[in-house]
């Protein structure tokens, strides 16, 4: 008896959502001639089973699609919202899984949806959960689909700031996103050849940021380029692109501008990378409900696919070593992290 699965994406969009739903969706239909279906706007449509019949017409063409033609939501079925002392989303999420005789769901998602998939596997629902994310900080895999895409973006931008920045002898602040962590910062300021990094993981002190400004351009420099992830601390009424260029200007006497980056770098068609990743990602999942193998996330080490129990990744972060290699390379090359002692 062929099995029928549903697949839903949830949480910040990002390029590689589509690839992944049809690396999922082409593998069960071709390989296991299995039924599937999509449910639109995340957990949203699981509970109001809104969805849409999936198949080799309307999975072609989405590889280099951005977004996720199933939409997405950051509905929270677990969560009990102010005022009520009761929701019944998790009961209808249960009978709509049974009326609509469905063998699995895929939840493609960051670290919060991994938290209401393994809630809802400990409902009885056959789960497998696939990280992803730009900001590549799901706990228990190495990378998330989503992340080399959004550095491309920055990166391109960074290298473009450079020649504007050179121009004006200015110093340019661009902000990205990333949450709470700092991998897009981190990699794309290495990758855009950044002088001086932050990142939430690394305490920075404001005063050595405009101290090593204010040195370079003593040294006959004519640019920087100051590469912020938006989690750094920062007083709370103010972007971090917006607090810094403030302190750089009013401290050196520099021209500073901001660029914050924003939702470009969710934006438009994955990078090869994450085509290759998601696609991985997703024709694993399929393999894994051939088997009958639920309650998992599928992860990624050392270019090997594996998995581990949602019960272990959800809502916890993967955030970058202050000790990580590219780190300790970039220290050695001179790369600022604000945390060092400027004279
Ligand atoms: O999780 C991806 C992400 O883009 C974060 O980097 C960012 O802080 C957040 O989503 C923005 O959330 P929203 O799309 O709900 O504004």
């Amino acid at each position: 008896m062929s099995k029928k699965i549903a697949i839903l994406t949830a949480g910040g969009d990002c390029p590689g959502l589509n690839a992944a739903i049809r690396g999922v969706g082409k593998t069960a239909i071709v390989k296991h001639g299995m039924e599937v279906i999509g449910f639109t706007a995340g957990f949203s449509g699981l509970i109001r089973k809104e969805y849409v019949n999936l198949d080799e017409t309307n999975l072609s063409g989405l590889l280099t699609l951005g977004g996720t033609i199933l939409g997405t939501s950051r509905e929270k079925p677990f969560k009990i919202e102010k005022g009520e002392d009761f929701n019944d989303k998790p009961e209808l999420i249960k009978n709509n899984y049974q009326e609509l005789g469905l063998d699995c769901v895929i939840c493609i998602g960051g670290n919060g949806t991994m938290k209401t998939a393994h809630l809802l596997a400990k409902e009885g629902l056959n789960i497998i959960g696939i990280p992803k994310t730009i900001d590549n900080d799901v706990f228990g895999t190495e990378i998330t689909f989503g992340f080399d895409s959004a550095v491309s973006i920055a990166t391109d931008a960074i290298d473009r700031l450079h020649s504007t920045a050179n121009s004006h002898q200015r110093a340019m602040v661009i902000e990205v996103m990333g949450h709470h962590a700092g991998w897009i910062a981190l990699y794309a300021g290495m990758a855009g050849g950044g002088d001086i990094i932050l990142i939430p993981e690394i305490k920075y002190k404001v005063e050595n940021v405009w101290r090593s400004i204010e040195e370079r351009f003593s040294k006959g420099k004519t640019s920087a380029i100051v590469v912020v992830a938006e989690g750094i601390e920062k007083p709370d009424n103010v972007s971090a692109a917006s607090y810094l260029v403030d302190k750089i200007q009013k401290n050196t006497g520099i021209e500073a501008r901001e660029t914050r980056l924003g939702y470009i770098q969710r934006g438009g068609s994955p990078s090869a990378a994450d085509r290759i990743l998601a696609t991985r990602y997703g024709a694993y999942a399929a393999e894994l409900i051939a088997q009958g193998e639920y309650g998992k996330m599928i992860t990624i080490h050392g270019g090997l696919l594996g998995t581990v129990d949602l019960e272990e990744v959800g809502n916890k972060l993967r955030l970058v070593d202050p000790m990580d290699s590219l780190i300790i390379k970039a220290r050695n090359m001179g790369v600022l992290f604000g945390d060092e002692k400027i004279r």
